[in-house]
């Protein structure tokens, strides 16, 4: 019997190459689409010491129209999980139009793609961000939207073309799902965040002091209204996320419709419970300063995830402890992070 795959758009990034891992687990085929615009080839050798098998990989562009009319050709695809994208608050500002061009126009050709092909499961990677500046926490998901950069418009337009897609077709099985903050890495250590340059995210820059990188952290603010002075947020661990991706799979695919959930431990941690906490389980010092709030920088926010518990079934078993203690381990055994200046270039599957 030929294999049915889901695909995962920008499948060797951060979040896809986690939640592959979590499709594989549930006895799912990913088929990886990637560009490489922000990850690396390697994961592949990493995915296959953790599930045995390496998954396959089309190199490609989501808003390529033709490469994907032959890979929904080429391939048996049963549903979609879409990742791939562009993720930086600060470069959106700067360049919104790159934002626009990725994340907008990138889905649009992709539910294109889906539509001529007769593929109508998709789950697409949203963002808390969609909340901008929200009024309380937790916060729930009918909250209004209130996005406060480009990023977080092209999440938000890019839910509200996939809602106008549902309602054009209600056969659709479409989950949109608002992620708070994905920290941590597999618990291997294999394959974890791959940040370029100075991270501007607050794990990978604390991991990066601890092993020797960079000498100190900057904490932005801490003359905030919360219980020590620095920024709180909901931190949720990278494959609690992914498992929560298989569980809307799998929701939506005996459901159809259009669901939109928080995934979010519905608990807020600060920039010093987090800092306090690794040091804690990695046992290294990390050296940092207080310095003034971020531009931009929002002072609490956390989820209200009790809808996707209430639908999925759904919940995030994973604390702060080991969110750091898992970042620690591939920040660890991977100081270099692959050394990306010598990045080579990738055997992908030719489609
Ligand atoms: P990531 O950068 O690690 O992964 C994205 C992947 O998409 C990368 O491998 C990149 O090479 C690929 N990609 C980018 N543009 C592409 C294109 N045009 N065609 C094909 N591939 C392309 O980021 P991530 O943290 O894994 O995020 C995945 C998704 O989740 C993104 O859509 C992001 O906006 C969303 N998200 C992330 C966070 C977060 O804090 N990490 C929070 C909320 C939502
Ligand atoms: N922080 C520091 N020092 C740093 C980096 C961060 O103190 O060097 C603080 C921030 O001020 C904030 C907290 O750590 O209080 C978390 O900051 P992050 O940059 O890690 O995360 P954000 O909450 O700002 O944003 C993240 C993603 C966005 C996404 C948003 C959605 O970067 O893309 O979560 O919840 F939209």
């Amino acid at each position: 019997m030929p294999s049915k795959y889901i695909l995962v758009t920008g499948g060797t990034g951060f979040i896809g190459s986690h939640t592959s891992i979590a499709l594989a687990a549930a006895g799912y085929i990913p088929l990886l689409l990637d560009n490489f615009s922000n990850s690396d080839a390697r994961v592949l050798q990493r995915l296959n010491n953790i599930i045995g098998t390496t998954p396959k990989l089309v190199e490609g562009d989501v808003r390529d129209t033709p490469l994907l009319a032959k890979l929904f050709g080429d391939y048996d695809i049963t549903g979609v999980m879409h990742f791939a994208g562009l993720k930086a608050v600060g470069d959106s500002v700067a360049d919104p139009l790159s934002y626009y061009d990725v994340n907008v126009c990138g889905t649009v050709n992709l539910a294109r793609a889906m539509k001529a092909s007769g593929v109508k499961t998709l789950i697409f990677s949203s963002s808390a961000t969609v909340y901008g500046e929200p009024e309380s926490s937790p916060i729930p998901e009918h909250a209004p939207f209130a996005p406060a950069n480009p990023y977080g418009q092209s999440k938000a337009m890019s839910e509200l073309i996939l809602a106008d897609l549902h309602k054009s077709d209600p056969t659709w099985r479409i989950a949109r799902l608002r992620y708070f903050n994905p920290v941590g890495a597999h618990e291997s250590g294999l394959i974890g965040e791959l940040p370029q340059g100075k991270p501007n995210n607050l794990m990978p820059f604390v991991s990066q002091v601890a092993v020797g990188i960079r000498e100190r952290l900057t904490v932005h603010g801490n003359d905030y209204p919360t219980p020590d002075g620095t920024g709180v947020r909901d931190y949720v661990h990278v494959m609690d996320l992914a498992e929560g991706h298989v569980a809307a799979l799998r929701h939506v695919t005996d459901n159809p419709g259009l669901l939109t959930l928080n995934l979010g431990t519905g608990v807020g941690a600060s920039v010093l419970d987090v800092v306090n906490t690794f040091e804690r389980v990695s046992g290294r010092p990390v050296a940092r300063d207080m310095g003034p709030r971020r531009p931009g920088d929002v002072p609490a926010y956390w989820a209200d995830p009790s809808q996707a518990l209430a639908t999925l079934g759904w919940k995030a078993k994973r604390g702060l402890d080991e969110m750091c203690a898992d970042s620690w381990r591939w920040q660890a055994l991977n100081p270099d992070a692959y050394d990306r200046r010598t990045r080579p270039r990738t055997t992908s599957t030719a489609v």
